[in-house]
């Protein structure tokens, strides 16, 4: 069984990045900007911002955090969105979600420049991955491909079962996943709420990717005898031993689950750290215009 680093897949990516600015701005260029809208002061979204600000950081791009008060109404949003839209000094830019209540998040996406979209929420963005064309692509479920990528894992031909079918995780990563390149080329089973078998599908799966939110779903009596596990879940659980008061919990029964599997991402230090990167990358992208070639 072999453990996957995402700390240390995310550092070798950044190192590459940052040399790439490095290149762009020896050749007289200036440095990508990475800019997001971060309306309200959620605890997790907080927590979020500073990694991706960070993370700009070690790649060497510019970025700015606008903030805005919970109670913006959507009009003002999206006049905060149109600027970023047209400001040149912006290559690519992101609405930290969730938003509050009264502000509807699907008009908020759209109102976003596609080609500035790093999130790759845009439906336009959406469909040409669908397509297989060239565009931004969103970071989440790109960690987890940068991860199969990185270790060379085998996925052509390969059974992929997904758990959750969100708009962030479960469906794009299905597109992706199904796509004739590689990583890819897999069959994809999608599960959900309404998947009856569930167990019976999940001991199909030789890749078992979890992103439920729902800590231990995942056991050992679900996983076929070396199978690959990736864990997207990441949920707040209250832990009294922490100096913060709570942990990040997986999806998958970690302890009884590994040593089943061929490889298997822990949580934390899994898909996180890469899913960040993936943001930077998309940054990048955005800057040499690589998402529309
Ligand atoms: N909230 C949780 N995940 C994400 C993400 O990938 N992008 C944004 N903008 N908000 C999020």
């Amino acid at each position: 069984m072999q453990i996957i680093d995402g700390k240390k897949v995310a550092s070798e990516i950044k190192l590459e990045i940052s040399e790439k600015v490095q290149q762009i701005v020896a050749m007289g260029g200036r440095r990508p900007n990475l800019s997001a809208i971060l309306v309200g002061h959620d605890g997790g979204s907080e927590s979020y911002m500073m990694m991706k600000t960070r993370a700009c950081e070690e790649c060497g791009f510019e970025s700015a955090l606008i903030r805005m008060e919970p109670d913006v109404t959507q009009a003002e949003l999206i006049a905060k969105i149109d600027e970023l839209n047209k400001d040149e000094s912006v290559d690519g830019f992101i609405i930290q979600l969730p938003l509050p209540k009264h502000i509807d998040e699907q008009a908020v996406i759209e109102a976003i420049d596609y080609r500035k979209d790093a999130d790759g929420f845009h439906p336009i963005n959406v469909g040409r991955m669908a397509l297989g064309l060239p565009c931004f692509k969103p970071a989440t479920p790109s960690g987890v491909m940068l991860l199969l990528e990185r270790y060379g894992i085998a996925t052509s031909g390969k059974h992929c079962v997904i758990l959750g079918r969100s708009n962030i995780v479960g469906k794009p990563l299905a597109n992706m996943l199904i796509q004739k390149a590689y990583p890819g080329n897999c069959t994809v089973t999608v599960c959900h709420s309404a998947t009856p078998n569930i167990k019976e599908l999940t001991l199909q799966a030789d890749i078992l990717i979890s992103a439920l939110g729902c800590p231990g779903f995942v056991t050992e009596d679900m996983v076929k005898e070396g199978a690959v596990v990736i864990d997207v879940g990441t949920t707040r659980v209250p832990d009294s031993t922490r100096e913060r008061g709570w942990r990040l919990c997986g999806d998958v029964d970690y302890k009884n689950v590994s040593p089943h599997c061929s490889y298997i991402t822990p949580v934390p230090g899994g898909v996180g750290p890469v899913t960040t990167v993936a943001l930077m990358l998309n940054t990048l992208l955005a800057a040499t215009n690589g998402h529309r070639e």
